[in-house]
């Protein structure tokens, strides 16, 4: 027997309100904040990855699901979004349209991950893109939007964690002392953070083996580092965090696994779980449009795990409004009457009104127990009699009291 791939799941239909309930919240609030839905596809070439990404992540070195296709084009299952959202930016001359260009996103994303609670190899992202603006009031409306999607669900006890780690000006500066200090402590390191060392220093703060906790731990930090113009746009940025109350900790170890962020980290985190259980992050990519062919422009946006948001909601025992059913059962006794209530059953549709028809040629008690397992408020019964007097029965399923009702007023009735 076939199995879904693993580290991928089936959205059965009794978990799909959760889905839906998150997917609304997150469109009505990109509504009140002004962005706007665009979808990318969902295989992108991989260039566009190791380009903005960066070769020398995990994500684009160890996660990415790439392939060949029939016509030896090089494509990548999208592993993020914010990389495609830009590459649409300027394929579709959105530079030209008035700036920030505001734009959000619900795709799944594909990264080949060992496999946990909370961790999945397809995971469904909400992100939201600010094009345009280095304001640092930017920033912060990104966090703001992240942060109310939250409490729009009523999800408690987050932690916002905060980080700047400067721009390609200062950046140089901060990375000679990351590079000084770890070689200081080089025997002390795992392998892979002996190859960060050479291939891409900022990932060596990202390290989760415990040996090389107490080195990152006692790094240098990226905020003595930055350069003026950074060190004014983190604290403008917290101002405005202040005045919209979004409490924060700064974590000087937050880099996030992207090469693409410049100044503003940031990453959302439920009380009690560590980086590893993020429910969300994001930050500013200032060189990222450049990097893609486009001219210098600054960007600003996040990412939010939806299927990390649902197991909170059930963590924390919120509950979802559940999907309507119809209501009205429509049950038939004999070959007439089945032919009758296969029309009754097609009008009522028409009209709106939502109908489970009886199928097959079952007894009018096994099918009024089908209703019942339903749950349906109504049944609908027609017999020959009904149908020569152009009648049917109504019955309330919950009360079991029956009457019967001329058949041109039962739209109304069941209305
Ligand atoms: P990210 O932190 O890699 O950022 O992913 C965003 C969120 O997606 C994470 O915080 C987490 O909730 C969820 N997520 C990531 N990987 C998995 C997984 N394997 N299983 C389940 N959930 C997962 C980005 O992707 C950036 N593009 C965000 C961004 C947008 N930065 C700027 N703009």
């Amino acid at each position: 027997m076939y199995q879904a791939p693993r580290g991928t799941q089936d959205i059965l239909p009794e978990e799909q309100a959760y889905w839906r309930y998150v997917e609304q919240k997150a469109a009505h609030i990109c509504q009140l904040y002004g962005y706007e839905r665009i979808d990318t596809p969902v295989i992108e070439d991989a260039g566009l990855f190791n380009r903005s990404v960066g070769e020398g992540t995990d994500i684009v070195d160890k996660e990415m699901y790439t392939f060949d296709d029939r016509g030896g084009n090089k494509l990548a299952l999208a592993p993020e979004g914010t990389a495609s959202v830009c590459r649409a930016y300027l394929e579709h001359g959105m530079p030209n349209l008035s700036q920030p260009v505001k734009l959000y996103y619900i795709a799944s994303m594909f990264r080949y991950e060992r496999p946990q609670a909370g961790r999945y190899r397809q995971h469904r992202q909400f992100g939201c893109e600010a094009i345009g603006s280095d304001d640092a009031a930017l920033d912060a409306e990104a966090i703001d939007t992240a942060w109310q999607f939250y409490l729009s669900m009523n999800i408690s006890q987050l932690f916002l964690a905060l980080n700047s780690i400067g721009c390609k000006e200062c950046r140089p500066r901060y990375l000679d002392a990351l590079k000084e200090h770890y070689l200081r402590h080089s025997e002390k390191l795992c392998p892979d953070c002996n190859i960060r060392l050479v291939k891409n220093r900022m990932r060596l703060l990202d390290c989760k083996k415990p040996s090389c906790q107490p080195v990152a731990d006692s790094a240098p930090k990226s905020v003595d580092y930055l350069c003026q113009a950074c060190a004014d746009h983190f604290s403008q940025l917290q101002k405005h965090l202040g005045l919209l109350d979004i409490p924060f900790g700064v974590n000087h170890r937050l880099v996030r696994g992207f090469d693409y962020y410049t100044r503003t980290v940031f990453e959302v985190q439920p009380a009690g779980g560590g980086s590893q259980s993020s429910l969300g992050g994001g930050g500013r990519y200032d060189g990222l449009i450049e990097e893609l062919g486009g001219k210098h422009t600054p960007g600003v946006g996040f990412g939010i795990g939806v299927d990390r948001v649902i197991l909170q909601l059930k963590d924390q025992k919120i509950a979802v409004p559940p999907i309507a059913k119809p209501q009205v059962f429509v049950a038939s006794i004999g070959d007439e009457a089945r032919d009758e209530a296969f029309k009754i059953t097609a009008s009522l549709r028409r009209d709106g009104i939502g109908v489970i028809q009886a199928i097959g040629s079952r007894s009018l008690k096994a099918q009024l127990r089908q209703a019942n397992t339903l749950g349906v408020s109504k049944a609908v019964i027609i017999g020959d009699e009904e149908v020569k007097a152009g009648t049917a029965i109504l019955r309330d399923m919950t009360t079991a009291s029956q009457e019967t009702v001329a058949l041109d007023r039962l739209k109304d009735l069941l209305k």
